[in-house]
């Protein structure tokens, strides 16, 4: 993939691996644009990098993620790269029943509906573009699922298999189709019940989450685990070619 020149959609980009994204796409000579909830979040990503753009949405609602494409579309009609980022994590106990799940923030929602929706509504746009991205960032655990976090794992499990099947579909097209599997990154994803657990590693930056991913990015490696996750990956993947070629002989 060409990393100069783009113009780029990061979702939840103004803090952690998104803002070190951010970092990365402007520094190379790319228009930036962000979206979250927090206003003061993108206020501060604005300060460190006063060429992006930013605009508050909440992907958790369908509604905003229309309103994303809408101003999109209108305003960047050249947007040729969209980073499916914004995500949450929380830690989930079933034994302690329906409460345990009725949290304002729906992982479901924000980790699997938003990217699905969002490249239901980008793919026209992006098909139009002599060249285009879509990148999804899933982590370790959507290989070998935490149980202390049952849901988040399951939500990543299942945009990994969303990007082959994507992959696969766009293969003929414009548009690459790319997986970034982080593994543990000291960013603020869950970084109270990190401390609560007592933990005391919390990971490996986000800035060299973004280079590794960069440098992916440039040499065309379309599902790129960084750092440990690679062991993830591996482990997770055992004669896994051979069962979705045979699973899927008839697509065309
Ligand atoms: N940190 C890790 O260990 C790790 C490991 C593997 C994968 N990942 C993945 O990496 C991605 C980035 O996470 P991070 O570690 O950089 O954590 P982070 O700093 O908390 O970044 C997540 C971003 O998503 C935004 N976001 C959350 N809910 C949103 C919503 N409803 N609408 C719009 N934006 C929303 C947040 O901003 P607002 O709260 O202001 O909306 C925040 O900027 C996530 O998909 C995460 O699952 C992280």
């Amino acid at each position: 993939m060409n990393v100069k020149g783009n113009t780029v959609l990061i979702t939840g980009g103004a803090t952690g691996i998104g803002l070190a994204l951010v970092k990365e796409f402007v520094e190379t000579g790319n228009e930036v644009i962000i979206c979250s909830r927090r206003m003061n979040k993108l206020d501060e990503a604005k300060k460190l990098f006063p060429s992006i753009h930013t605009r508050q949405f909440d992907l958790a609602l369908p509604v905003h993620r229309e309103a994303l494409y809408n101003w999109i579309k209108t305003d960047f009609p050249k947007l040729n790269i969209l980073i499916n980022n914004a995500g949450i994590q929380r830690a989930i106990d079933f034994r302690k029943g329906i409460e345990t799940i009725m949290t304002i923030d729906n992982e479901i929602a924000i980790n699997l509906e938003a990217p699905v929706q969002l490249c239901a509504y980008f793919i026209p746009l992006l098909l139009t573009q002599k060249e285009a991205a879509i990148i999804n960032i899933t982590s370790g655990l959507g290989f070998i699922p935490s149980v202390a976090m049952p849901v988040y794992s399951a939500t990543k499990a299942a945009l990994h298999s969303f990007s082959i099947t994507l992959r696969r579909q766009l293969k003929d097209t414009s548009i690459k189709v790319f997986e970034i599997i982080p593994p543990m990154v000291d960013t603020d994803l869950d970084k109270g019940e990190r401390k609560k657990r007592g933990q005391t590693y919390f990971g490996i930056t986000p800035e060299q989450t973004a280079q590794e991913s960069f440098e992916a990015f440039q040499k065309d490696e379309y599902e790129f685990a960084v750092g440990e996750a690679k062991n993830f990956q591996a482990g997770a993947k055992q004669n896994f070619e051979e069962h979705f070629d045979r699973m899927n002989k008839f697509f065309k």
